[in-house]
């Protein structure tokens, strides 16, 4: 058993979340967390939100309101749906909470005091009519890089690349449009060229990052580490700690990056065990692995690891990092301001968690963009989960309710077929636990559809209702069989529809719950004859046939009636 830390990149609490940031981080590192739950391993999982910086303040302008005003509901209403989503976080917290705050003012004082903060004056483009400087989203312009129009201060979300204001060509304010003037100012600076070398070596050395991560870092560091400013101007955000600073606060990665610590350090408080967090972070064992979108990874492939290095506290690096591409929407970017997308509160009017936590799984954009469209949401949910799963669970538990009063008939000898389907099962359990190991989480789900699949073949070649009275010792055998494949089937489901693997586990009536499985009793039948099942119940509705010409129109009237935080009215 080994310690582990899943992390799931921070949702900044400016909006609702959408269906792209929720396949991106949380719900990929919570199947991920029940996954290694179930191993046995020791998991603490955690995330929060993400409340400073620009992406807050923007919205907070646009609204006329404090940016605590607006984080302080959005936290608590994104807190709540992620819970009926099923994500299993042990701890999640945001970024204002006191243990967050202190923490990162002492750990960017450590790096200051091992020398590697510097201060620098540059110029910084200033906007006259809103008196304010412009880091960050405050300001949009050209990249110099790719020329993608709408690039940000900070960082450019086509190419990815990380830039600074200044770099923008044609810059503009986002708050009225106009052409900042560039003014001194001075600021901290993080030295990371100084950690080049010591990066270079840390990416070599974890040949298993995924190819986006690897390509991304190796390009980085041959075109030469820049410098990356920790402060800012703006009044929002964590006061910087430099002695010197008092005026200035802190970037908002620089924050938000160590609340995957904060945050183990705050669940060791609350489980009153407050020195916990340390055997986690500073054990070069513990593995922690961050489930984020592509445009995280330079965060975290290279200035989170920085660092963690430049603390000189010896935690332990990122030892894998899970990055999805973009998901898109009916082949367009979602776009809150132009009504694009679905958000996770408007999903769930529309759907159960288990619904979607299925259909994005099975859509993840796990090695290249994918686009999410209703007819492959209505495929996925009538004919891999109905159909497949669904009908399979149905098909066993009803004909052992009706023909043997619901309760598992003795077997007789495992033929070639019963054992063949059998050693599937078997077989699964690896076949499963490697695709998972390798962050393979949609390839992992469709090898459990492929078990439900090839049950209903197994029934159909059984035909179990053809034998019941001319060889009812082999149609026993079948529904012993069936039914033991199901409860390793619910094993196999918990970590992508933990609602319905429940479900299917009360249906099995068997002690306990199925969270608290093991991995390892998959393809194990102890099912014994004389075990009575409950009453059979379809687990999943399918969509009716005109959901396609229909689901617009529901969602306009979802949209219409969903209470969400005054603040985002
Ligand atoms: N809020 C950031 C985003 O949505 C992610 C922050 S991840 C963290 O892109 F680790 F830094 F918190
Ligand atoms: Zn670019």
């Amino acid at each position: 058993m080994g310690k582990w830390i899943v992390c799931a990149a921070w949702p900044y609490v400016n909006a609702v979340p959408h269906l792209g940031t929720l396949i991106g981080s949380v719900l990929s590192a919570d199947v991920y967390a029940r996954y290694l739950r179930l191993k046995g391993e020791d998991v603490i999982f955690v995330s929060g939100s993400d409340e400073h910086g620009t992406p807050i303040e923007v919205e907070a302008r646009k609204r006329g309101l404090e940016p605590k005003k607006l984080t302080d509901e959005v936290h608590e209403y994104v807190k709540e749906l992620f819970k009926k989503f099923g994500i299993s976080f042990s701890n999640y917290t945001r970024t204002e909470t006191q243990t967050h705050i202190e923490f990162v003012r002492e750990f960017l004082m450590k790096m200051y005091e091992n020398g590697y903060i510097f201060t620098q004056d540059i110029e910084m483009p200033y906007c006259p009519k809103d008196q304010i400087y412009l880091p960050d989203r405050f300001i949009v312009g050209e990249c110099p890089y790719c020329k993608y129009p709408h690039a940000r201060g900070d960082q450019c979300e086509n190419c990815g690349k990380l830039l600074e204001p200044t770099q923008l060509v044609n810059p503009r304010c986002v708050f009225c449009n106009s052409k900042p003037e560039i003014r001194k100012t001075k600021h901290w600076y993080f030295n990371l060229p100084k950690l080049a070398e010591t990066l270079k070596k840390f990416i070599e050395e974890h040949p298993h990052f995924p190819d986006n991560v690897k390509a991304f870092c190796l390009n980085w560091l041959k075109e030469g580490l820049k410098p990356r400013a920790v402060t800012r101007d703006n009044k929002w955000g964590i006061p910087a700690p430099f002695p010197g600073a008092e005026n200035k606060t802190v970037y908002v990665w620089f924050d938000a990056l160590l609340g995957y610590i904060s945050a183990t350090k705050e669940y060791s408080e609350k489980i009153g065990k407050p020195n916990l967090w340390r055997e986690y972070w500073l054990d070069k064992n513990t593995k922690t692995i961050y489930f984020i979108g592509k445009d995280n990874i330079p965060f975290h492939a290279i200035i989170f690891p920085a660092m963690l290095i430049a603390s000189g506290e010896g935690y332990t690096l990122p030892w894998q990092i899970a990055a999805t591409e973009y998901l898109t929407f009916e082949g367009e970017k979602f776009s809150k301001s132009r009504g694009i997308g679905v958000w996770i509160d408007e999903a769930l009017e529309l759907m159960d968690a288990d619904y979607w936590r299925f259909t994005l799984i099975y859509m993840r954009p796990e090695v290249r963009d994918s686009n999410f469209t209703w007819k492959e949401f209505y495929r996925i949910v009538n004919s891999e989960l109905n159909d497949a799963i669904g009908n399979f669970i149905h098909r066993v538990l009803s004909f052992i309710y009706k023909n043997y009063n619901g309760v598992v008939p003795k077997p007789g000898e495992l033929d070639r077929v019963d054992l063949e389907y059998k050693d599937k099962i078997v077989k699964a359990k690896d076949k499963v636990a490697k695709l998972m190991d390798n962050n393979r989480l949609k390839l992992a789900l469709n090898e459990v559809v492929n078990i439900a699949r090839e049950g209903n073949a197994y029934l159909n070649t059984k035909a179990p209702w053809d034998k019941i009275k001319s060889k009812p010792e082999d149609a026993a055998t079948t529904m012993w069989v069936g039914v033991n494949s199901i409860k390793s089937l619910a094993i196999l489901l918990e970590p992508f529809i933990p609602f319905s693997a429940e479900k299917i586990w009360n249906l099995l009536n068997l002690p306990g719950s199925v969270h608290e499985q093991k991995w390892d009793s998959i393809g194990v039948f102890d099912i014994k004859p004389g075990h009575k099942i409950n009453k059979p119940k379809p687990l999943f509705r399918k969509l009716p046939p005109d959901f396609l010409k229909r689901v617009n129109e529901i969602l306009v009237k979802i949209r219409l009636n969903i209470k969400r935080p005054s603040v985002l009215e």
